[in-house]
């Protein structure tokens, strides 16, 4: 059985540098690029050397088309979000139990034929049993918007009564995607910042890589942990 890592904002080229073999597959949409570790395992930086593909441009059914075919089975991922509710503190790290897909993407594998796919529950349950049983205490509620842009206040309140606890731009399209090819599909999700009102400064981009960074060697380990359980 073959596992993947998808290390999203921080996490992605942390596990780029690690090295490993590089393995390349023509996807029906669109080409795949990841590496392979001594261990088998396969790494995914999500936006790409340097950073420089944002969320709502991941090619994500080329992701999955390519996880896919490469035997991958598993697939554990990390996803930088800000908190929708004080309580949650940035530097904590949660495990995604569920999403609400607010990106208006629509992104499916399935767009020639009539597939309805089953999301109860809306991410596997045994990752987020391998997750808790790794040491993370907190589970959240994902909410997923387009971006790139960051939300208003009154979406974060939005966002909020309709029962998320975080909020970020990829894990629900990825959840989607990976779950339509049959992957089992987890989220780690590495709290950056306060969203948009929880805290009343202006939100910068380095705020979150710069948290993204102080808590990666907590992600890297859960990960790998996780990966080879
Ligand atoms: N909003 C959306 N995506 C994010 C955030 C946020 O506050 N932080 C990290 N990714």
């Amino acid at each position: 059985m073959s596992t993947a890592i998808i290390g999203g904002t921080g996490i992605g080229e942390i596990l780029r540098k690690e090295g490993g073999e590089a393995v390349s597959v023509e996807t029906a949409f669109g080409p795949f690029n990841a590496l392979r570790h001594a261990d088998g395992v396969i790494v995914v930086s999500r936006h790409g050397a340097g950073h420089k593909v944002p969320p709502h441009m991941v090619n994500y059914r080329a992701l999955a088309a390519g996880l896919s075919s490469l035997g991958v089975e598993t697939c554990l991922s990390t996803a930088a979000v800000g908190s929708v509710r004080e309580e949650i503190a940035p530097g904590t790290l949660a495990v995604v139990t569920d999403f609400i897909d607010v990106s208006g993407r629509n992104i499916t594998m399935f767009d020639e034929e009539v597939r309805h796919t089953d999301f109860s529950p809306g991410v596997s349950e045994d990752l987020v049993k391998r997750f808790l049983s790794a040491g993370i205490e907190r589970t959240v509620v994902y909410a997923c918007t387009n971006g790139p842009r960051y939300e208003t206040p009154a979406e974060i309140r939005a966002l909020r009564t309709l029962g998320a606890d975080v909020v970020g731009m990829t894990m629900a399209s990825e959840a989607v995607v990976m779950r339509e090819v049959g992957i089992e599909y987890g989220c780690l999700a590495i709290v950056t910042n306060c969203a948009a009102g929880v805290s009343d400064k202006p939100l910068a981009h380095s705020e979150v890589t710069d948290m993204a960074q102080r808590v990666s060697a907590r992600a890297v380990a859960t990960l790998l942990a996780c990966a080879s359980p």
